[in-house]
């Protein structure tokens, strides 16, 4: 059996939360290099994990030369992940970036670009779709069940979870709640109604909130150093007519449910209702209903783990099956791509006042 040898850029919270810990359940991967600026942080993440035999870096670019290196993750700050994606993938590695794949198209078609050139994988930290509750709600829309799609809600909303940690409120993230939460909920959409083609948008942004860190659920922030949006709101029209709603908070005064999607047909409508629960309506015999089925009997075999809820280890079964089968990643990056377009049309839309259309 091969083993591959990953190589992680970014020992931050991410590396420690999802990629070291879904790989060291993984028996045909290892963690084998992690680079950081910060290498101290590299060292904390191989003391808390007990890994061996890893090399430490503090420029990526050293640890590419590495040639026995098989797969990089790229697990940085979102203004950094196409040059690092770009120059993996040309030392030879495949890539899975985080997301959201980075923060202009241009950049995406890039690393698009590239990795066709270089004949390497690539795809893109959209762990929200291995959730039991997105998986369902992908299944309905392609059953056809729900009837004519013609509108959905992508929901990021947060009621007082405002990240103090890394670049994700100093500005250096490229955008603030829009660029980190926003693309989880906004991809969800897309990918449950299948559809990549959206014509228009018409977004504001705003920073009402900022200077109100009582009760959030991490430390306070310093105020001076919060520089981006903390919420935003988007109007999103596809080629096809269909409305999608994009409402988005690091902090808001409205109690809802973070990165959830709700899909709504002709036929039926069905909400994400968090972790593992859904709730489909409609009309039958003549009756409105509600229902909510029990998800956890709904999850598809997947080869290693069956029936494993934990939406990290499940993006990196699929991931590494796309290499060692030669097929298509389960998150393509084609449709990444579209997230970050809108998301990049949103922040257009929010800062000159006008609907921005897509080509
Ligand atoms: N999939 C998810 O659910 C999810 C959740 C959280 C974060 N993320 C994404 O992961 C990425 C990182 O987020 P995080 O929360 O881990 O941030 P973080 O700030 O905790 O970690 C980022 C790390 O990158 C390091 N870094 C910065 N510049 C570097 C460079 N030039 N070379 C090497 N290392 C460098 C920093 O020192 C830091 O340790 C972001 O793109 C974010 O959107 C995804």
């Amino acid at each position: 059996m091969k083993v591959y040898r990953i190589g992680l850029i970014g020992a931050g919270w991410i590396a420690e939360s999802k990629h070291i810990p879904s790989i060291g359940r993984m028996p045909n991967a290892v963690v084998a290099a992690i680079c950081d600026i910060k290498p101290e942080k590299a060292h904390n993440l191989i003391k808390m994990y007990n890994l061996e035999n890893v090399d430490v870096y503090s420029d990526y670019k050293e640890m590419l030369k590495d040639e026995s290196l098989d797969i990089i993750h790229v697990l940085t700050p979102n203004p950094l992940h196409c040059e690092m994606t770009v120059n993996a993938l040309k030392a030879g590695k495949h890539v899975l970036v985080e997301k959201p794949m980075a923060c202009t198209k241009a950049d995406c078609d890039l690393m698009i670009q590239t990795a066709k050139e270089m004949n390497k994988k690539l795809t893109v930290g959209f762990n929200w779709r291995y959730r039991p509750e997105a998986q369902y709600v992908k299944r309905m829309c392609e059953s056809g069940e729900l009837g004519e799609i013609y509108y959905a809600k992508a929901h990021s909303v947060r009621y007082r979870s405002v990240p103090y940690w890394g670049e994700l409120i100093t500005g250096n993230n490229g955008g603030g709640i829009l660029i980190d939460g926003a693309p989880h909920s906004l991809d969800l959409v897309l990918w449950c109604i299948n559809n990549y083609e959206p014509l228009s948008v018409k977004a504001h942004t705003y920073d009402k909130m900022k200077g109100r860190p009582e009760g959030n659920m991490w430390p306070a922030w310093p105020e001076e150093e919060f520089k981006v949006e903390d919420s935003g709101f988007a109007l999103i029209t596809m080629k096809n007519g269909m409305t999608i709603i994009l409402e988005a908070a690091w902090l808001m005064n409205m109690l809802a449910i973070d990165n959830t999607a709700t899909i709504v047909g002709t036929n039926a409508g069905i909400d994400m209702q968090g972790p593992h629960k859904v709730r489909v309506n409609g009309v039958k015999c003549g009756k409105p209903y509600v229902l909510e089925p029990d998800l956890m009997e709904q999850l598809p075999p997947i080869p290693l783990v069956v029936r494993e809820p934990d939406p990290g280890l499940r993006e990196e079964i699929e991931w590494l099956n796309c290499i060692e089968n030669d097929t298509e990643p389960y998150v393509k990056p084609e449709q990444a791509a579209v997230v970050t377009q809108i998301i990049e049309g949103i922040y257009e839309s929010a800062r000159t006042g006008v609907e921005v259309f897509f080509d």
